[in-house]
């Protein structure tokens, strides 16, 4: 039996960040994560760096790097004739880039003396004040604080379960040893676009097909509007409105029947098949029902917006509770509960969270939606400016895009700001702070911004807000 101020359950982004928190003001802290890495080795990081966002941006930028050096770099003059594609290289490149990072966690826990655990972690009960915490395979833990970060999970489909072959989640689309030449894709969400993106760029012919009749509701009409274009220009094929019938697999292939959205029954054969139609809560197994822990009707763990659940000492924080499943999200909750355990003021503001997609030309935004403002009768004001414009994305020869900014039609202050362009993912942080400052378009308007920069859109944008925009 060992004693702590905190056990934390999960080292993804939520819990590894909230046990470095709670260890630095002063807390003791064991964190117990129980993922292995296809070598069989405890790696810690969760979803993010070993299957999520770290590896799928290294595949993307080398992906990229292969279409530019194939298809982009001729407008500069520069011919690279013979240019090869090493599959195996790439996924080794991505692969030590998640290595280094899963090590450093370890490094950072034995820096601030977090006391770490490999195995599954399950609540027990509790014994007056202090809960107690099994691993399985090891000691039991006992602490006054219970942190839940146990992120999510591929959510299966049941057409089309994974089988780690033709027919493969997040993990398995992150490495692929060859080129697929066909590759579908079932949901047209975030996995959905980055992943078909990376493996287009490198050659495959990539159809996704999406049951929601728009695509990407979630972003801005307008974005979305321009998005489906550029990718479709791109030569992805999306299908919207589908349903999937049945998929099945042979020697060679694995064929999709589906319905197409005037009803229309389709085939489609590919070579490999990534589901990826969201994820699903990690609680089962957890102990949640024996110690009275609730759930909300999606199986996440209910919490306030201080990611309290319904027992005393007990926080869940990150995919497995409420709100976006974005690591940022994720790590932010985790040091608010930190700080809050350690009797400090915590906050984390869901309305401040950025969008990121990191497709080519990137998505990013943070606040309300035009859509959103119109369904809550919220009278706005616009200022968009195109990329094509600016000087900088001219030199970068990357000109798809715009930034749209949405202010508040008496006040002016900033509502929402949605980017497609080069570097959304970068730009839109000064978005979020304008946000978190609450400033108005005109704050932004007068606000030098360097020259020549991509950022520079933002600035025009909110100079568009009241139609001063000077170079369009
Ligand atoms: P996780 O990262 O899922 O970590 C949970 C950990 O808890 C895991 O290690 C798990 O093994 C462990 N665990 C679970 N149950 C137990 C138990 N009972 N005992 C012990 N350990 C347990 N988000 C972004 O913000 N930006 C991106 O670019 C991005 N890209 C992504 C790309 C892909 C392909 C995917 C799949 C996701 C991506 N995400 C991205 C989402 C991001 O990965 C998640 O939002 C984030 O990892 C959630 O963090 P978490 O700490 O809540 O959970
Ligand atoms: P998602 O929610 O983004 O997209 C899933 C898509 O599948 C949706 O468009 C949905 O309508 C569709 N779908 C659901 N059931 C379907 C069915 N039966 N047939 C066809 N389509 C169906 O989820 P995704 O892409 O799996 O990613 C999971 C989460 O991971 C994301 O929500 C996001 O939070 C996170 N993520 C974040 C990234 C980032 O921040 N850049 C990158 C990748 C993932």
């Amino acid at each position: 039996m060992a004693d702590f101020d905190v056990v934390v359950i999960g080292a993804g982004p939520g819990g590894y960040v909230a046990a470095i928190r709670c260890a630095q003001l002063g807390l003791n802290t064991a964190c117990v994560d129980e993922w292995k890495n296809p070598q069989g080795k405890a790696s810690l990081g969760g979803t993010c760096l070993n299957v999520g966002c770290i590896p799928s941006k290294a595949l993307l930028e080398s992906s990229e790097n292969y279409e530019r050096v194939t298809h982009d770099f001729g407008a500069h003059g520069i011919t690279a004739s013979g240019a090869q594609l090493d599959v195996a290289k790439m996924l080794a490149r991505k692969d030590k880039i998640v290595s280094d990072f899963t090590l450093g966690i370890g490094q950072l826990f034995k820096k601030n003396k977090v006391t770490s655990l490999h195995g599954r972690a399950q609540l027990l009960g509790r014994d007056g004040e202090v809960w107690r915490v099994g691993v399985a395979g090891g000691e039991e833990l006992r602490a006054r604080h219970v942190i839940i970060a146990t992120g999510s999970t591929p959510r299966p489909l049941p057409q089309a379960p994974f089988d780690g072959g033709r027919i493969v989640d997040n993990a398995g689309a992150l490495s692929f040893a060859e080129v697929p030449k066909r590759l579908a894709i079932i949901g047209a969400g975030v996995i959905g676009l980055e992943l078909g993106s990376v493996w287009r760029r490198l050659g495959s012919d990539v159809t996704l097909l999406e049951a929601a009749p728009a695509f990407m509701p979630a972003a801005d009409e307008q974005v979305a509007k321009e998005a489906l274009r550029a990718f479709t220009k791109q030569g992805l094929r999306i299908q919207l409105g589908v349903q999937i019938d049945k998929v099945t697999q042979d020697k060679k292939e694995v064929r999709l029947e589906w319905r197409d959205a005037q009803g229309a029954a389709q085939v489609l054969s590919a070579d490999k098949l990534i589901v990826a139609v969201g994820r699903t809560p990690n609680t089962q197994g957890l102990g949640a029902e024996a110690v009275g822990l609730k759930l909300d009707a999606a199986g996440r763990i209910e919490v306030d917006e201080h990611c309290r659940s319904n027992l005393p000492g007990i926080y869940a924080v990150g995919d497995v509770v409420r709100g976006p499943m974005l690591a940022h999200k994720a790590s932010e909750e985790g040091v608010m509960v930190a700080e809050l355990i350690a009797g400090q003021a915590g906050h984390c503001d869901l309305n401040l969270v950025p969008w990121v997609m990191y497709t080519a030309p990137e998505i990013a935004w943070a606040g309300k939606t035009e859509q959103q403002l119109k369904a809550g009768g919220v009278a706005y004001k616009t200022g968009q400016f195109p990329f094509i414009a600016n000087g900088r994305a001219r030199a970068l020869g990357e000109t798809t895009g715009f930034v749209k900014i949405l202010a508040d039609e008496k006040t002016d202050r900033i509502l929402g700001v949605h980017i497609i362009g080069a570097m959304a993912s970068e730009l839109i942080q000064q978005a979020v702070l304008a946000l978190a400052f609450s400033a108005s378009s005109e704050d932004l308007a007068r606000t030098i911004h360097a020259h020549p920069a991509l950022s520079e859109v933002i600035h025009e944008a909110a100079l568009a807000v009241d139609k001063r925009a000077l170079h369009i």
